[in-house]
């Protein structure tokens, strides 16, 4: 098992680079170089994929801790920040390419789009869940909030719930792979409520 000294020397400049690509991949398309193609609908490629890596960044975060019990290693706690902030990151190109470069910031589009495609208030929901979190996620907010910090970062939970609702809605027919992103959810969350249930002494 990795000790903590090499997880932060190079299990953290690996992860961070690693998560780094997705977004070089969308640059290098959007730049139009390292014939890198985002396809005949490069808004919707972006869209889309900055759309997938929050999510899937957003359930790498959420299975640290469950990895750690498994484990029995402090470590996996060691990327769960870094892997939030991506998970941010990623949400927040999504958001901004969809109200610059899908909208082009024409409010008389997306005011009716929030009443016409509902799954745009869901996504809006969790973004602005999600903001605090990004916000609060330093040593610095940990120490102030406190408990309430511990309380505060729960929101991840409904707000992953949120994002996966979000992405059922806005598929037209085939829910695979939205199952799939929810089924793994469901998944992190009942091995979360076993967990809390057992410390409690609920469940023997
Ligand atoms: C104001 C906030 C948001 C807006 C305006 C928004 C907008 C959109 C739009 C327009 C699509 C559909 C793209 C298409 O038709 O192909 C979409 C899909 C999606 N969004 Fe969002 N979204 C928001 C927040 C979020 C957040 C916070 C997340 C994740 C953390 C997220 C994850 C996704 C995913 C996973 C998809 C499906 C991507 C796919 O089809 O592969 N969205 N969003």
């Amino acid at each position: 098992m990795p000790s903590l000294r090499q997880v932060r020397l190079i299990g953290k400049p690996v992860v961070f680079t690693a998560s780094l690509l997705p977004l070089a991949w969308l640059v290098a398309g959007a730049a139009g170089v390292g014939g890198v193609d985002l396809g005949v609908n490069p808004v919707e490629t972006i869209q889309d994929t900055a759309g997938i890596w929050a999510l899937r960044f957003l359930l790498l975060t959420l299975s640290m801790t469950p990895l750690r019990h498994a484990t029995g290693q402090a470590w996996p706690l060691q990327f769960r920040r870094m892997l939030g902030l991506f998970a941010f990151t990623y949400a927040a190109v999504h958001f901004a390419n969809y109200l610059a470069l899908d909208r082009a910031f024409d409010f008389m589009e997306i005011i009716p789009d929030l009443t016409k495609r509902p799954f745009i208030m869901v996504g809006a929901a969790a973004l602005l869940m999600l903001l605090p979190l990004a916000i609060t996620s330093t040593a610095g907010w940990r120490r102030r909030l406190g408990p309430r910090w511990i309380a505060l970062h729960r929101l991840v939970y409904p707000l992953t719930i949120l994002v996966c609702w979000h992405f059922w809605w806005q598929v037209k027919k085939d829910v695979t792979e939205p199952l799939v992103y929810s089924l793994i959810l469901a998944s992190l969350l009942g091995l979360r409520m076993w967990r809390s249930r057992r410390k409690t002494g609920m469940l023997t």
